[in-house]
């Protein structure tokens, strides 16, 4: 690959132009931004044109610091609070050191930028970097180095362990060093490619097909500060409606209303908590978009009520593909306003999905997305609590029907070799590659086809935003790009009922979080095949832990509710459930968090101890926030399993037995117990057990005092509305000395029924009120 590259070369001269830095090569040039202190982005031009001045997953405007440089003889040297940054005129190489001059990364050789035909690169000298993290929906392990991968968002239900490219596209890396950690954005939508060392021990790179090689250069040191960065450059998750967090129930094959009704009603007789029911495409009538079925789910509006009325939301799939059928209203208005996809000749592009034959909206036009969310009123106006966007990859089955042609099956990878062949695998199972996009046809299909789910989920959202100005909505989609996390929940799609997922679940949930996507979850029990009653328990135990918990399985497989297995599975999911509800308002605290710095809820070890050289070799373990550790069961039969402890002296949430952390443990685990953790000085707030979010008021918090030094900041707003963005919320710190536990107000702007605390330590409870004076109430507890 290497010899292919033509490197762009000499800096020739180089000039000041307003807040950039513009060095001219000989055929390209470069243009240096200083976002801030620790993001720096490096654009260059193909020919000195920067045709790249718009971004899909940036969508603020950045503002920019005046950039310092100087000149020297055989360099240009710029420099910002925490980073120096050398380009070499000779041969344009870039150089990025720390303010005490340690060096962090540089480009290789004189390749940090060069060409092959259309196609952009850029080749890293491979450092101190220990891993390489994040890049988004990935099978595989947690750390990507050593390892190619390619972006190119794909409707792909066997994710095999060497499954590369799934629905997602995260052109963003975390390299992790335990001193100096970095990230690289690559904002470029074209199919692209990560080559993390796999072909050399001696450097690694990346490279798009097309479009420019326009990246942002994000300091830490620390990979939580990487994401931090990253998230304020595309963006960060609103506060969820507090009810998302609770368990939600799906699956493909409930074929009628009654049915789904006597599913919701089960859940309430047999005490197992549930907030969320689904309509998968079951209920639409005959697979037209925004449609339900006139016998099997008539009077939808009247039903939703129902459901509503014993604690349920609804939320309903919906498909870009519209069924081509002329007395299809959707259909015809998309014909007559000229809002659909079409190809280089004019002609509609006509793709097949579950309708079968389907044109599909052109979202990369403002006005066809204000139309789809304007149609989406229709299911909004029936009461539904959110959407649900699936095969938005945009996923087309090949004509009609026809299983996969060999060569797709034969080559598992799509990893690029520049071979035409390997080009016609791209587009068996979504668009032509002459489709183009555009009022004025501006974008060619290879440029807006990772970008495609992101633009229907951006019209879903701010159609919600205007039918229902104040309340919060449940998003959730399939495909997505950086940035997907402003408007949506993302889940992992078509995984299989199998442990080798439940395993996958780990690291790929672990990187997508790393990815910036904080409300992240896998289908639980698996959607494909049949899921066995000890597979169901262990994932059931896992997936309370995850942010978005939601049990979904495909038509024809069999009944996955938590009752449908045996006494025992009910009874463990029972218990684990109502204790996801238990920890509803820590999990809403940390959403906070992820909101006000992008730090996800569910962290890898090494974003919580970022020196520990051992826990990245833990990718079966995570935390959930910095309180919680957990480590699942992931193998059929096992009862028992390793436990990595890192720096700290931790308590068995089961039995409170202490260990002294650093340290390996052997952790006996029966089917109904999770090996699970509670870091020292932990405060956990709690919930009273419920059947829905809602139901109790909630009025005293309890809070779980662990032993130790520790602070938390609980976050309580009204769950529903927009209006903690006006500043209506409640942040309360607890700080605990080990002996005391110190509360106080940090802010209040939300009037609550909660004012009380049951402090629960040690066995002893004790409740305390305060006040919001900002003074600190100490309750001493040992
Ligand atoms: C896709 C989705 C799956 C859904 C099915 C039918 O395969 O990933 O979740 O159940 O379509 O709509």
């Amino acid at each position: 690959m290497l010899k292919k590259v033509v490197p762009w070369g000499k800096v020739l001269s180089y000039k000041k132009q307003k807040d950039e830095l513009i060095l001219e090569g000989e055929k390209e040039s470069l243009k240096i931004e200083v976002i801030n202190d620790k993001i720096v982005r490096f654009h260059f031009s193909k020919d000195k044109n920067w045709k790249h001045n718009y971004s899909f997953a940036i969508e603020k405007d950045l503002s920019k610091k005046d950039l310092d440089f100087e000149e020297k003889s055989s360099e240009i040297i710029i420099k910002t609070k925490f980073l120096k940054i050398n380009v070499c005129k000779e041969n344009g190489k870039i150089v990025l050191f720390d303010s005490q001059g340690n060096l962090i990364l540089s480009d290789y050789k004189d390749l940090g930028y060069g060409r092959f035909k259309d196609k952009v690169f850029s080749f890293k000298k491979m450092g101190e970097e220990k891993a390489f993290l994040g890049l988004g929906e990935k099978v595989g392990d947690l750390n990507k180095k050593g390892k190619k991968l390619v972006n190119w968002n794909t409707d792909d239900p066997h994710h095999y362990p060497n499954k590369d490219p799934l629905y997602q596209t995260h052109p963003f890396f975390l390299a992790w060093t335990p001193e100096r950690s970095y990230g690289i954005f690559f904002d470029n939508t074209y199919r692209s490619y990560f080559n993390m060392g796999e072909e050399s021990d001696d450097y690694y790179y990346f490279y798009a097909d097309g479009g420019e090689l326009d990246y942002y250069f994000i300091y830490g040191p620390t990979p939580k500060e990487v994401v931090e960065n990253y998230t304020y450059l595309t963006g960060r998750y609103y506060m969820p409606p507090i009810w998302a967090l609770g368990y939600q129930q799906s699956k493909w094959g409930y074929s009628e209303a009654e049915k789904v009704l006597e599913i919701a009603k089960n859940f309430r007789e047999k005490d197992i908590p549930c907030d969320v029911m689904y309509f998968d495409i079951d209920h639409m009538d005959e697979f037209r978009v925004f449609t339900n079925d006139p016998i099997r789910f008539s009077n939808m509006g009247e039903f939703i009520q129902k459901l509503n009325e014993i604690g349920f939301k609804v939320v309903p799939i919906v498909d870009p593909g519209v069924k081509k059928d002329v007395n299809f209203e959707i259909y015809r208005e998309g014909i007559e306003k000229d809002y659909f996809c079409k190809k280089s000749t004019g002609e509609i592009f006509i793709g097949y999905v579950w309708p079968g034959e389907c044109a599909f909206p052109d979202f990369a036009r403002e006005d066809v997305r204000d139309w789809w969310g304007k149609k989406q009123e229709k299911i909004i106006n029936m009461g539904v609590s959110g959407v649900w966007d699936d095969m938005n990859e945009p996923s087309s089955f090949p004509h009609p029907f026809e299983p996969i042609s060999k060569s797709l099956e034969k080559n598992n990878t799509f990893w690029g070799q520049f071979s035409d062949h390997e080009e016609e695998i791209f587009y068996e199972k979504t668009f032509p590659k002459d489709v183009v996009h555009g009022k004025n046809k501006e974008f060619i299909h290879d440029e807006i086809h990772n970008v495609y789910g992101l633009l229907m989920v951006k019209a879903s959202f701010e159609g919600w935003k205007k039918a229902k100005p104040n309340i919060r909505p449940l998003i959730i989609t399939r495909a997505g790009f950086s940035g997907i996390q402003k408007y949506s929940v993302v889940w992992t799609g078509d995984n299989k009922s199998w442990w080798e997922h439940l395993y996958m679940s780990l690291p790929m949930l672990q990187n997508l979080s790393i990815s910036g996507i904080p409300f992240v979850g896998a289908d639980v029990g698996g959607f494909g095949e049949n899921c066995t009653p000890e597979l169901f328990a262990r994932w059931i135990e896992l997936g309370i832990f995850y942010p978005f918990l939601r049990n979904h399985s495909e038509l024809n497989s069999r009944p996955q509710e938590p009752w449908a297995f045996s006494k025992e599975v009910e009874d463990i999911s029972r218990k684990y459930i109502k204790m996801r509800y238990r920890l509803i308002p820590y999990l809403y605290s940390l959403f906070w968090e992820a909101k006000e710095r992008g730090i996800p809820p569910l962290r890898s070890l090494i974003l919580e101890f970022p020196e520990d050289q051992e826990a990245i070799h833990n990718e079966d373990e995570f935390m959930l926030g910095s309180n919680l550790l957990i480590a699942p069961i992931y193998r059929e039969g096992a009862k028992a399993r390793s436990v990595y402890l890192p720096q700290g002296v931790w308590y068995d949430f089961w039995n409170k037995k202490a260990y002294q952390g650093p340290c390996y443990i052997s952790y006996y685990a029966p089917l109904d117990t999770i090996p699970l953790f509670l870091k020292e000085g932990s405060i956990i707030p709690l919930w009273e057990e419920q059947n829905f979010v809602g139901e109790k008021s909630q009025e005293i918090l309890e809070l779980m005092v662990v032993p130790g030094e520790g602070k938390f900041i609980y976050y309580e707003d009204d769950g529903i509305s927009w209006n903690y963005e006006e500043g209506e919320y409640n942040l309360i710190e607890f700080i605990n000395t080990g002996k005391t536990l110190e509360v106080r107000y940090l802010y209040k702007g939300y009037k609550s029924e909660r004012g009380k605390f049951r402090i629960n330590v040690n066995s002893v409870e004790k409740i305390i009120e305060i006040e919001d004076n900002g003074e600190s109430k100490v309750i001493e507890y040992s």
